[in-house]
């Protein structure tokens, strides 16, 4: 705070300054990182209103925020935990009944409570930068302090109800627009636009303005506000599946229109705590600090990452392809090597169409897609990426191309280049080995499409250094990745996991369940495919080469399914080919159940002397799910996984898992690890081999912990 006429006005709260301007009351909030609303700021903020109320010299207050933030929201943490006075509400009611003119002034975050606080102020000004919004959605709540009852008095129920069922950030310019705020700063200094504010409506004698008083059908009729109510529950109904606040957003925002204000604030508190107990707020406030938390790898910490300015891309193909992309879409250059001419232009081409598919979407304009080429060259001759700071290699998954590609790239490289590879399961350490460099050679899994996947998997063979380990963290910031350190093993994190749980699966399917029964059952759980759709979509034929690659060195006590081959030896593929588990029309991407894929299923039950029995999609979700929970535990002991919220963060990003169940690791806290490993006893009577509890189940029923016990988070 700059002005230099203020003067302290007491000794308030250490999160919650009082300073004097003249006779405005500046209550700042000071809390960082982000002006949290803990209970000291809510205690501090209502400390600051009675200081103002009771004091003849002040006759407005202004509240401002700290540091880059105005309130970033409620303080996350808090929730689930015994809730401590003075509640929000009462906080934002508190404000609103001030009788001294209370302005907000905005910069930076105003999200959820932060948002809702400047809703129960008076007037609110914000600067240019400032996103508000009422993200509460994302945490399977709702805003639960006034936002549901004020938002559509200010904007009407349409835009209130897109921005809580979004749960988006608006920019200034657009709440000036809907509403929401009543003046833009012309400066980004907020608290001297603020004062200046302030002092306008104390000079023009602006009256002091609760929101409640507005009335909720001043901007929208009746009907403008039941077509709005009723189109985002058909929408809703729909789009967010399986979520339980969206459809509580929508009855709290209808009573801003049915009821009195303060029923209407006893209702959205109803709503709120039905939301605040759900155990889809906790699996998603799990999932807002573990993808924090998954940054944040020992390597990042210890070491300094190299920089990197250029970057080159081995191998044009559906990943070569979309990793250039995304490196391109963060501003960097890329130089793609392949093989001859006509693969290298294949490979432009297809980054072309990637960029085609976007401008045809509206996701960009042209002319950035004509920006984002002009960085791109490729070239046959690996000599191309002697000055790459770092080189991607997506070339076939074969271990001879591979090491074929990285002799090369130890030739050419410059000295400290980082070499890393897509492979999804060969071993990194022997890819390394081809080098006279493995301390530069790291895994970079991306998932496909590459440009538009969050989830990196960062694989760390034994001898790379830590600062390439580092650059590697730091290239996924770059490129707006969520970045999950793994060990390097068969399938690494991810795909170790979806190889039990397609294993599972197959188990069942030839026990009895069809492969449309054991799809429909994760979807109801909350995948947005089930497992057969997702190898149709894949191509049947990479698990197949997978299959007989590994049969070899199968162990011999592991049941094998031969369904799938059976499939693939009619060439039934999935999307491509028009048939795999379903049967697809020419160029549909859903597909129609297949009595001939049911008559292989039973005749393959009946070549290996299986009756099927029937399993409700209850028996069919809790087998799936403790096949993951159990691999997952092993990937956790064996250190593969960093903690079990890594495993949560790479299955929400990487293959559909529901954010709203927090992952497999929440999921199995949440049912209680006792009841998962009995499930596992049980089932292990059935295949000894393939159920054993993982030892680190065992050991924390022993000792009465859970898997969060490992996290070392709040969450
Ligand atoms: N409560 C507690 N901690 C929070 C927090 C919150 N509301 N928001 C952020 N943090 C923490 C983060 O966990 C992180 O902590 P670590 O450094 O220990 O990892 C730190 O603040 C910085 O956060 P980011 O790394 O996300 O920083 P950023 O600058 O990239 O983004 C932000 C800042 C846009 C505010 C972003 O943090 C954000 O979106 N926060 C959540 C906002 C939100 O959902 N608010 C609604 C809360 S619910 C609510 O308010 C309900 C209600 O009405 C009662
Ligand atoms: P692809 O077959 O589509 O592309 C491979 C490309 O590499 C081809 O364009 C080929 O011409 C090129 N190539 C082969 N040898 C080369 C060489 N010596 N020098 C230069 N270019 C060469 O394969 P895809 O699907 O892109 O896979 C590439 C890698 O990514 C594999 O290791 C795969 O396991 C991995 N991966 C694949 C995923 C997927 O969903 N397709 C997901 C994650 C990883």
């Amino acid at each position: 705070m700059t002005a230099s006429t203020a003067s302290p006005a007491s000794p308030a709260s250490p999160v919650v300054s009082r300073t004097l301007h003249g006779n405005v009351l500046v209550v700042g909030i000071d809390h960082p990182p982000v002006n949290a609303l803990s209970v000291d700021v809510r205690r501090g903020l209502v400390e600051a209103i009675e200081a103002a109320q009771a004091d003849p010299a002040v006759t407005a207050v202004l509240i401002v925020g700290a540091g880059r933030n105005f309130i970033a929201g409620a303080d996350i943490r808090e929730f689930g935990k015994p809730p401590l006075a003075p509640l929000l509400p009462t906080v934002c009611n508190r404000i609103e009944a001030c009788p001294k003119l209370v302005v907000a002034a905005i910069h930076g975050a105003a999200l959820g409570g932060g948002l809702e606080i400047a809703l129960a102020a008076h007037y609110r000004l914000a600067v240019r930068g400032a996103k508000l919004g009422l993200p509460e959605v994302q945490l399977g709540l709702l805003p639960g302090a006034g936002g549901t009852q004020r938002t559509p008095r200010l904007i009407g129920a349409a835009a209130a109800l897109d921005l809580m069922l979004s749960g988006r950030h608006a920019r200034a310019e657009e709440a000036l627009q809907l509403g929401l705020i009543d003046r833009l700063g012309a400066t980004d200094d907020v608290l001297g636009e603020g004062l200046a504010y302030v002092r306008e409506l104390l000079a023009a004698h602006a009256a002091v303005r609760p929101t409640r008083a507005a009335s909720a059908l001043s901007d929208a009729g009746v009907d403008a506000m039941r077509a709005a109510v009723e189109a985002a529950r058909k929408e809703t109904a729909t789009r967010a599946r399986g979520l339980f606040s969206p459809m509580k957003i929508i009855d709290a925002v209808e009573a801003a229109f049915t009821l009195p204000f303060d029923e209407g604030l006893a209702l959205e508190r109803r709503l709120f705590v039905e939301c605040l107990e759900s155990p889809q707020r906790a699996g998603l406030v799990h999932a807002f600090f573990a993808e924090r938390e998954v940054a944040k790898a020992p390597e990042t910490k210890a070491a300094t990452p190299r920089a990197v300015a250029t970057i080159g891309v081995v191998g044009g193909g559906t990943m070569g392809a979309g990793i250039a992309v995304a490196v391109l879409d963060a501003g960097l250059p890329v130089t793609m090597i392949e093989r001859d001419d006509e693969a290298l232009a294949r490979g432009r081409a297809h980054v072309e169409r990637v960029y085609d598919g976007l401008v045809a979407k509206g996701r960009i304009k042209t002319d950035a897609k004509a920006a984002a080429l002009a960085r791109f060259t490729g070239s046959t001759s690996y000599e191309a990426l002697a000055q790459a700071d770092l080189v991607i290699e997506a070339v076939f998954e074969d271990m001879a191309v591979k090491k074929a590609v990285f002799s090369e790239l130890d030739r050419v490289c410059k000295r400290g280049a980082v070499l890393a590879t897509n492979t999804s399961y060969l071993d990194i350490d022997e890819i390394a080995g081809a080098t006279s460099r493995p301390a530069d050679v790291i895994g970079l899994h991306f998932f496909s499409p590459a440009n538009i996947m969050k989830l990196l998997e960062i694989v760390v063979p034994a001898r790379v250094s830590a600062d390439v380990v580092a650059t590697a963290f730091e290239l996924a910031r770059q490129l707006r990745k969520v970045p999950v350190r793994a060990g390097a093993c068969d399938g690494f994190i991810g795909n170790r996991l979806l190889a039990v749980y397609r294993t599972a699966a197959d188990y069942l399917m030839e026990d009895g369940a069809s492969p449309y029964q054991i799809d429909r059952a994760m979807r109801e759980f909350g995948y947005p495919m089930g497992p057969y759709q997702v190898v149709d979509l894949a191509g049947g034929d990479i698990g197949w080469a997978a299959r007989k690659r590994r049969a070899p060195t199968r162990d011999p006590r592991m049941r094998y399914v031969e369904i799938a081959d059976r499939l693939c030896e009619r060439g039934w593929f999935g999307q491509k080919t028009g048939r795999g588990f379903y049967r697809y029309e020419p160029g549909a991407r859903t597909g129609a159940p297949d009595l001939e894929v049911e008559a292989i299923v039973e005749a393959e039950r009946l070549r290996v002397g299986i009756s099927a029995r029937s399993f409700t999609d209850d028996e069919i979700v809790r087998r799936l799910m403790c096949a993951i929970i159990n691999e997952a535990a092993n990937v956790v002991r064996e250190g593969i996984a960093l903690r079990p919220l890594d495993v949560d963060i790479t299955l929400i990003y990487g293959y559909g898992f529901p954010r709203y169940r927090g992952g497999p690791m929440k999921y199995a806290d949440m049912l209680g690890l006792p009841t998962v490993l009995a499930e596992l006893e049980r089932l292990s009577q059935e295949d000894a081999f393939f159920w054993r509890p993982s030892p680190l189940i065992v050991k924390l029923v022993e000792r009465g912990a859970d898997f969060s016990s490992l996290n070392g988070t709040a969450s």
